[in-house]
């Protein structure tokens, strides 16, 4: 070699480290893909809740549901970083695969539509995210690799999970069962054909037309519980004016029973998060996806108290007025029920909690400023999303106060329509839980 030919021969370092594997645009590209899953898991879970029955099943999917949420939001924010300055966010090429998570919403069955959720579309994120860290570059991409850690454990836990609530769920419908195996195993082979969840882009495929499959839409009136007494007022002072909200015991059993009867607004805020998960975008569905969780724990807060104070389930009411107000209306009733008469007692949260406090009665204290704490973002969602919606269709979306006059007369409607019969029932349940709650307090029975 001359001197004249060192000088022009052009060198580099070596560059094929296993850090480079996936550039900046393909990383973004992946976790796009994996959005796309997280946000249709949300919407449906949440879809779903009104025609659930089992209570447990009901205050589980919407924790899932936030945490897929949670992590959806986690990529989109990093696909925006990656792709800065654009902030495009589409389905594009991997339709084929959003469309099989899409496509399990329309399960034929609770069970069948909670088998699927926990034998294919959970695992199949599971798997893929665990691809993903698998080449991931922690010192390029320590931001992916942090979120998608904490939603392989969460993915891992869902799936335990959800294997324990189909059994049950199957068990107490032995007669869905073939239907919910055969539905689960068509949506895996659909998903297995559009080439799964991995860090390759999806074949393009056509939308999979499954057997069997129902399209989702809101519950008009919701699966409930039959462990519960079911029915349509939940407590006498709700039919009966005269009848004393209480104070001591009555407050503590009256408040107990409210927050397990927080189940319409489970049942609510999934049904508005499915209805308007497309026209309000995604900042919605995580609002929604919180607002759903949150009403989940104050119904599991009942749940829990009246279980440890002693009550057996079918000792404790379970009902539906309020949701049933809204039935036939459209969705924008919910979001105001929910908004309305949700948020209607949060002035009365604290005082209750300070009652409390007196009473020596830790829990419900606690349970109480919690619940409170939650109010005051359900306040701000409510009173964002109702303007956002009239703003954008002013011609068919009522403005808050009308909508919140028309609630109101609904559920007076529904109020004017309780019979004697369901005043007697309620009377005679809730007398026999106060009488419960007097042996319990003078420590005649054990909780
Ligand atoms: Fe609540
Ligand atoms: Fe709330």
């Amino acid at each position: 070699m001359s001197l004249g030919d060192s000088m022009t021969e052009v060198l580099y370092l070596p560059g094929s480290q296993v850090r480079g594997r996936y550039m900046r645009l393909d990383a973004a590209t992946i976790l796009k893909r994996f959005f796309f899953c997280e946000r249709s898991l949300v919407i449906s879970q949440s879809g779903w809740l009104g025609w659930i029955a089992p209570l447990e099943v009901k205050t589980t999917l919407p924790r899932f549901a936030w945490e897929d949420a949670l992590t959806a939001h986690a990529l989109r924010e990093r696909i925006f970083e990656l792709h800065f300055p654009s902030r495009l966010l589409e389905v594009g090429g991997d339709a084929a695969v959003v469309d099989v998570f899409d496509a399990a919403a329309d399960a034929p069955s609770a069970e069948a539509y909670v088998v699927g959720l926990g034998r294919v579309l959970v695992p199949a994120l599971q798997a893929a995210y665990e691809a993903y860290l698998a080449g991931v570059d922690e010192i390029a991409d320590g931001p992916s690799r942090r979120f998608l850690r904490v939603a392989v454990e969460e993915k891992q836990a869902q799936v335990a999970e959800l294997e324990i609530l189909g059994g049950k769920m199957l068990a107490a419908a032995p007669h869905r069962g073939s239907e919910a195996e055969a539905w689960a195993a068509n949506l895996g082979a659909a998903l297995a054909a559009a080439g799964g969840v991995t860090l390759e882009p999806p074949a393009p495929a056509p939308k999979p037309s499954l057997p069997g499959a129902r399209a989702l839409s809101i519950a008009d009136s919701p699966a409930r519980d039959p462990a519960y007494h079911r029915c349509r007022f939940y407590w006498p002072d709700i039919v009966d004016p005269g009848f004393a909200y209480g104070e001591g015991l009555r407050l503590q059993l009256r408040t107990a029973v409210s927050h397990i009867n927080e189940v319409w607004a489970v049942e609510t805020a999934g049904a508005i998060l499915f209805a308007f998960a497309t026209e309000l975008g995604w900042e919605f569905i995580y609002d929604a996806a919180r607002w759903t969780y949150d009403e989940s724990r104050h119904c599991r807060m009942g749940v829990q108290r009246l279980a440890n104070w002693g009550y057996e389930p079918a000792e404790v009411p379970l009902g539906t007025y309020i949701y049933d107000s809204a039935a036939g209306q459209p969705p924008v009733f919910r979001l105001g029920m929910l908004y309305f008469f949700e948020t209607k007692n949060i002035g009365k949260k604290n005082e209750r909690a300070r009652a409390f406090a007196e009473y020596g009665d830790n829990i419900s204290q606690h349970d109480m400023e919690f619940d409170w704490a939650d109010e005051t973002i359900h306040a701000h969602f409510g009173n964002h999303w109702l303007r956002a919606l009239h703003e954008a269709r002013p011609a068919t979306i009522p403005a808050p106060d009308a909508l919140r006059a028309r609630c109101s007369e609904l559920v007076r409607a529904t109020v004017a329509s309780a019979s004697d019969a369901e005043r007697r029932e309620i009377n005679a349940i809730s007398e026999d839980m106060v009488r419960k709650a007097e042996r319990i307090a003078r420590g005649d029975a054990h909780p």
